[in-house]
């Protein structure tokens, strides 16, 4: 059965260990992902982003799959499925569906509506038993080919929002979606610092966890982070193995062709890379 996210994460941030957040596209990716967490008796968050749900076909298809793949595969570890960057629209959509976490990512309406909207939206879904993100300070990343920086939270705006019932809190501390350009500045410790010391036992969000490397992500996790979402690094694992299969002329051997053979490698390359992920992030064996 799913799970929300709230019991979870403030568990990771009294352990000091945080939870991969890692976005599904299809059923391989998430057959690969829960099968991982159960091998590694870790709890795990899947994230659907708006586009992605559109794309399996709406979000109650999604939670049919997962549901379905939770009884089949017998998962027991702690299963959240969760909204990635929720409209206001979708959050709904989402709490209809079933899905047992959101995210509203208010970050670019003034601070007054991203309160009025999280503050309605906190009430919706904890009427339900379902965990609720909010962000504060927009997530930088490439957007019609330019790459904008990640901004920095104020972390008096991350203690008002705090304030208003979320579970769990992403801020902007120079992060950004996607492969990091060569010049990025780093994460700013000195925001992450700031924000936890406002928002206390409030488990913080890593957003664009591909790329970050180990040690910057131990330190973050040291300083509060408790969800870490990786979407980027799986995509780029999947389609290098995929590749590799084709190049080889895989395909065209046998039987290699059919879809099962063909989706094998990336499917095992998503696996692995969860797994890094996993170890880095001190999730296994939290289950
Ligand atoms: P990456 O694609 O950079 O890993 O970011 C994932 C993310 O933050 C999803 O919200």
């Amino acid at each position: 059965m799913l799970v929300s996210a709230a019991e979870m994460l403030k568990k990771a941030k009294a352990g000091h260990y945080a939870v991969g957040q890692f976005n599904i596209n299809n059923l391989e990716w998430t057959k690969a992902i829960l099968q991982t967490a159960q091998e590694l008796n870790s709890p795990v968050i899947l994230g659907v982003s708006e586009g992605a749900g559109k794309y399996m076909c709406g979000y109650k298809t999604v939670v049919g799959m997962v549901n379905g793949m939770l009884e089949e595969m017998k998962i027991t570890v702690p299963v959240a499925l969760h909204l990635d960057h929720g409209s206001y629209e979708h959050c709904y959509k989402c709490l209809d569906a079933g899905f047992s976490s959101i995210m509203f990512d208010g970050s670019h309406y003034p601070i007054e509506e991203n309160v009025a909207k999280t503050t309605e939206l906190v009430a919706a879904a904890h009427a339900k038993g379902v965990s609720i993100e909010a962000e504060v300070g927009a997530i930088g990343g490439e957007e019609d080919g330019v790459i904008g920086m990640g901004e920095c939270a104020d972390p008096d705006e991350c203690k008002k929002i705090a304030d208003l019932g979320v579970d769990f809190l992403a801020a902007g501390i120079g992060n950004i979606h996607g492969k990091y350009p060569a010049n990025w500045k780093g994460l700013s410790f000195e925001t992450l610092d700031a924000v936890q010391q406002k928002t206390g036992d409030m488990p913080l969000v890593l957003h664009g966890g591909t790329g970050i490397p180990a040690d910057m992500i131990r330190k973050a996790i040291s300083l509060g982070v408790a969800k870490i979402n990786v979407n980027t690094e799986c995509q780029l694992a999947f389609t290098a193995a995929t590749r590799e299969y084709i190049e080889a002329g895989k395909d065209q051997q046998g039987k290699g062709y059919d879809p099962r053979k063909v989706l094998a490698p990336g499917f095992e390359a998503i696996k692995a890379t969860v797994k890094e992920k996993m170890e880095l992030f001190g999730s296994v064996g939290k289950a």
